[in-house]
């Protein structure tokens, strides 16, 4: 059994936890979260995304990290060593490219989006010095939109962030990165929160909105997207935890940071939605039907009218880019691991090469907002929508049930017993185990039956 990977190791317990958390926590807690909410109703999705989260993310957070940590390399020769050792196929290592593959294409809408978050922190920053303010927030929104050109310009400003830090390695580059910009962000989150729960008269509202299921609103789809968003929102099925796992010491337990760092990213979702829907009730917008220019239409409207607003809006778009920025080295460290293992280039030219073609493939996100508007390519979505319909409602469950089966099947029981620790109570592991070797995986099969209209 290994005890080092060759690409780095944590410093601490501590340092895998923030590392992780930052992965978890991003463009999906903040972002991407309030507003599938907003489109798909509400209370019951919620209920539905915490279900999810619960029976089949928590068991592949351990999942991960055990295969991560007892393979000790990328998610592609971990999974293949690891198989070859319990006497299945080397095919396994294929689930690994499969999840290098949708990191790949998340990284490539992801960087758009955290470009956005990018231009506003700038926007509120020029406002600081007297620049105009935003006076019709749908219009600037859509003027950014409609302008491929500055989109482009800060999609490389915040690509040029992520592998930076991914060049820099483990220890000086993620670790370094994590440990200052982890507290930053939750300090800013809760101020926003005081703020929405303080200022507004809204927060009622907002509560029954994201509590009060309305189970009329429930269909294949629905469920099929809570648990897309459950994988996205907790990194799993590309292996950025896996990869992580690979750089945690043998001495932590495994139960014990993989629950910190799913209560951490489904408390900074709940609290995101917190601190953002009274602000949207507030300022007489629906709370429903939001779409991905939620945050950007309608926090700008809290903030020109806030005191102070425009250093709030400043902080509010520096915490998305922050938590954005923690979340993409996560999406570039697997596959840059795995080509470093692969080929004979150093750590930093691939992760140059791989952050190159992301961002390049990204152009086709942009564009798909602008001049390619009209082109559909899945059902009635545009390229973009269709990346991420693909990568998270497909890729990521069709790995993570694959990862599942690894975990539960493949490995022997001494090995996981093994890494999950022997100072828990029975329970835990034999939990574990039903949930990665049944619930999940038919929990998996079941959505996507029913989304194929089988039942
Ligand atoms: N979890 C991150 C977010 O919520 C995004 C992310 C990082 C991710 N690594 C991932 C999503 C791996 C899926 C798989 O913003």
């Amino acid at each position: 059994m290994k005890t080092t990977s060759i690409h780095g190791m944590w410093s601490s317990r501590m340092a895998f936890i923030l590392a992780a958390t930052g992965s978890a926590v991003g463009l999906g807690n903040i972002w991407r979260f309030p507003y599938i909410t907003s489109e798909n109703g509400g209370g019951a999705f919620v209920l539905v995304y915490l279900a999810c989260i619960l029976l089949m993310g928590l068991p592949l957070m351990l999942s991960e990290i055990m295969i991560g940590r007892r393979g000790r390399m990328s998610p592609v020769n971990s999974l293949k060593n690891l198989a070859t050792e319990s006497g299945s196929a080397k095919a396994w290592g294929g689930v690994g490219l499969i999840g290098i593959a949708a990191g790949f294409l998340i990284l490539s809408f992801y960087s758009v989006v955290a470009g956005w978050t990018l231009y506003y922190a700038f926007h509120f920053f020029t406002q600081l010095f007297g620049a105009s303010g935003i006076a019709d927030p749908s219009a600037t929104f859509a003027e950014l939109l409609a302008n491929p050109g500055r989109m482009t310009f800060w999609h490389g400003v915040f690509m040029v962030l992520t592998v930076g830090v991914v060049a820099m390695g483990v220890e000086n580059g993620l670790e370094r990165a994590v440990r200052v910009l982890m507290p930053l962000l939750f300090l800013l989150l809760l101020i926003l929160l005081v703020y929405a729960a303080t200022a507004t008269d809204a927060f009622g509202q907002a509560v029954v909105f994201l509590f009060r299921p309305d189970f009329s609103r429930l269909d294949a789809g629905v469920v099929m997207t809570a648990m897309g968003q459950a994988f996205f929102t907790l990194s799993l099925g590309m292996g950025s935890i896996m990869t992580y796992g690979a750089y945690l010491s043998s001495q932590s337990s495994i139960p014990r940071v993989g629950l910190t760092v799913a209560l951490a990213d489904t408390g900074v979702a709940l609290i995101a939605g917190l601190a953002i829907f009274p602000i949207v009730i507030a300022y007489g917008l629906s709370p429903e039907g939001g779409g991905p220019g939620l945050i950007f239409e309608s926090l700008p409207l809290a903030f020109a009218d806030m005191p102070f607003g425009i250093v709030y809006g400043l902080m509010f778009f520096l915490l998305l880019s922050v938590a954005a920025w923690t979340s993409s080295i996560s999406l570039l460290e697997p596959g840059t691991a795995f080509f470093v293992e692969a080929t004979r280039f150093s750590r930093r030219s691939v992760a140059l090469v791989l952050a190159a073609v992301a961002w390049l493939a990204g152009l086709v996100s942009v564009l798909s907002l602008n001049v390619w508007q009209e082109v559909n390519v899945i059902g009635e979505r545009n390229f973009m929508e269709s990346a991420e319909y693909v990568a998270n409602d497909i890729m990521l469950p069709l790995a993570g049930l694959f990862i599942a089966i690894f975990a539960g099947w493949v490995l022997s029981k001494t090995v996981s017993r093994e890494e999950l620790g022997e100072r828990f109570p029975a329970w835990v592991y034999t939990g574990w185990l039903w949930l990665v070797r049944v619930a999940t995986p038919l929990l998996i099969l079941i959505v996507f039956a029913g989304k194929l209209g089988w039942f």
